[in-house]
């Protein structure tokens, strides 16, 4: 059974990668209108990557008998001037993200949790990989900056991402 505190810190990280999905969906719309069809693409996986998290959450904190409780899901921004402004803002969330799972990790650790803090571990491996994602492609739209055949080479490569659902305990 989980203690309150977890809970509560539980069902508010549900609400946080709604809103992650929420966000990157909102960028999947400003590429779509901008005509940058890979990065939209890119940004759909990451919309369904995000549901994973949320329901992965979700999933656990049924598991270990608490109820889930849904709140309202903030208004994304929906406009950015420029890819590089984009992708930097969701490297600044992504950060906010880890920053996020650390403090649940210390809370669990707190609480001698130890089934969370394992739970958690996953989540921890994840924003690694998130973080250095973003962050390449923020490095490589610095380096192209206004030179258009580098942006649609980088559209293209992008475009070849695909979301597989991952197996259980990956
Ligand atoms: Fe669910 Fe992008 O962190």
């Amino acid at each position: 059974m989980l203690k309150k505190k977890m809970l509560k810190a539980l069902n508010k990280q549900i609400n946080a990668e709604m809103y992650s999905s929420y966000l990157y969906l909102s960028m999947e719309s400003y590429f779509q209108s901008v005509s940058l069809g890979g990065f939209a693409g890119w940004m759909r996986s990451q919309v369904q990557e995000e549901l994973y998290h949320g329901m992965k959450f979700y999933d656990y904190v049924n598991e270990r008998g608490g109820k889930v409780t849904l709140e309202a899901i903030d208004k994304p921004d929906a406009d950015w001037k420029t890819p590089l402004e984009a992708f930097e803002h969701i490297l600044e969330h992504e950060q906010m993200v880890t920053s996020l799972i650390n403090s649940l990790m210390d809370l669990a650790a707190k609480e001698q949790d130890h089934a969370t803090k394992i739970f958690l571990q996953w989540f921890v491996s994840e924003q690694v990989e998130e973080e250095a994602s973003v962050g390449e492609v923020v490095d490589k739209l610095r380096l192209i900056q206004d030179n258009s055949s580098g942006l649609f080479f980088l559209d293209a490569e992008l475009g070849k991402r695909t979301f597989t659902l991952p197996q259980k305990d990956d």
